[in-house]
């Protein structure tokens, strides 16, 4: 199979479909890899990188698209993709349909096979290719949310270790799922004291098991939070009811409770946020501040470390690329049942229901 690999030209996105390393392991199983020139540099992978792996370099992203089977990307194609997808090409990456009608009708019509990244799903329920940017989300909530408590940039000016004499800083951990395991570990391994919340009694023992005794784990409901968000010094959100909005844990009125200069980093954000003030932020301006509580909430937080980030999301798509590239799309999908939940849009039909739901449409479109 010819796969195909185009610079990301989302604002700000850095990261790139696949690693040398993964070109080296489809080249080995003698399939052909075009990588657009330049699409490695923003998270450190160079032509020369791409070339010695055994890819070949194209100057252009409509050349990319022009010879390729497979496209391996990302984040989802933008509008000035949508005409150089061809008809039958398979389009492997984020999709996130169900919050976009646009990109969802420009699928149809390109009549492209889309396999979402976000909705191949494990036998245990579990999302494999969401997994390492929750990873990548929570260990970054605690960085950033050390350096917010800074008093220049509006911080309580606590340093979240501690040092001998004076007492370590206090994270709050809304939910201890993917990225409130990773924040709680962060913060442990920096000589904070975590506390961390949750309603799913097995991921509290799942923590109170493997963490060690300076993080502690409560039950998640309004009287406890109300309890901790006053003594705490950093409050990450991590919740995560499956596909509806994060529920809003922290009300406005919570935030006077709270002591000035306190940091809530909240990464549900692409849900909608578990904190009722919060609003997305990016990169480029980060933080805002109501009622003297700073809000961090940057909806692609695994975006500032595209390095990280995309050899995390290669370790994990690649055995899917290579499924792919190896038996083609059909075959794929019927031997992987993780894979065929993946399918959204094939060849001009939605088949997968959610998308259906979300905009309400009757049937499966033609
Ligand atoms: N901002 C970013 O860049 C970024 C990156 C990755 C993930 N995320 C988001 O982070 C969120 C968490 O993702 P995840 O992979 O950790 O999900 P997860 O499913 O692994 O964990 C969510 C946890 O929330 C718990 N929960 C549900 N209701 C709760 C409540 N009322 N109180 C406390 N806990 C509750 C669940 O029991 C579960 O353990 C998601 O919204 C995800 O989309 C954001």
């Amino acid at each position: 199979m010819i796969v195909g690999i185009p610079q990301e030209i989302k604002n700000n996105e850095s990261r790139v479909g696949m690693t040398p390393g993964g070109v080296f392991e489809l080249t080995k199983n003698n399939h052909t890899v075009y990588v657009q020139s330049g699409a490695g540099l923003g998270s450190g992978f160079s032509n020369e990188d791409y070339q010695q792996a055994g890819a070949a370099i194209l100057d252009t992203i409509a050349q990319v698209y022009a010879m390729s089977d497979m496209i391996v990307k990302v984040k989802e194609p933008i509008a000035e993709e949508y005409n150089l997808i061809k008809e039958g090409q398979i389009l492997f990456t984020y999709f996130h349909f169900a919050s976009s009608e646009a990109l969802t009708k420009a699928m149809i019509k390109q009549k492209a096979i889309c396999i979402a990244y976000e909705t191949v799903e494990d036998e245990e329920g579990t999302l494999p290719l969401l997994t390492p940017m929750s990873e990548v989300a929570g260990r970054m909530a605690i960085q950033q949310g050390a350096k917010y408590l800074e008093k220049p940039v509006k911080g309580r000016g606590v340093l979240l270790g501690g040092v001998p004499g004076v007492a370590p800083g206090k994270v709050l951990v809304l939910g201890a799922g993917v990225v409130g395991v990773q924040a709680a570990k962060m913060a442990a391994g920096l000589g904070a004291h975590v506390t961390i919340l949750d309603v799913n009694m097995k991921r509290l023992r799942y923590v109170n098991d493997v963490m060690p005794p300076h993080v502690t784990t409560e039950f998640s409901n309004e009287f406890n939070i109300r309890k901790h968000i006053k003594t705490h010094d950093l409050i990450i959100g991590g919740v995560l009811l499956k596909g509806a909005k994060a529920p809003n844990l922290i009300t406005r009125d919570m935030l006077k409770e709270m002591k000035p200069g306190t940091v809530i980093v909240d990464v549900a954000v692409d849900q909608g946020g578990c904190v009722e003030t919060t609003k997305p932020t990016t990169h480029e301006d980060p933080i805002y501040i109501i009622d003297d509580v700073v809000h961090y909430s940057v909806a692609n937080m695994p975006g500032a470390v595209p390095y990280t980030s995309t050899m995390a999301l290669t370790n994990v798509t690649l055995p899917y690329t290579l499924k792919l590239a190896n038996l083609g799309w059909e075959a794929a999908c019927k031997k992987d049942a993780s894979l065929q939940k993946g399918l959204n849009i094939v060849a001009g039909k939605v088949v997968y229901n959610e998308i259906l739901e979300a905009f309400g449409w009757e049937d499966v479109l033609a």
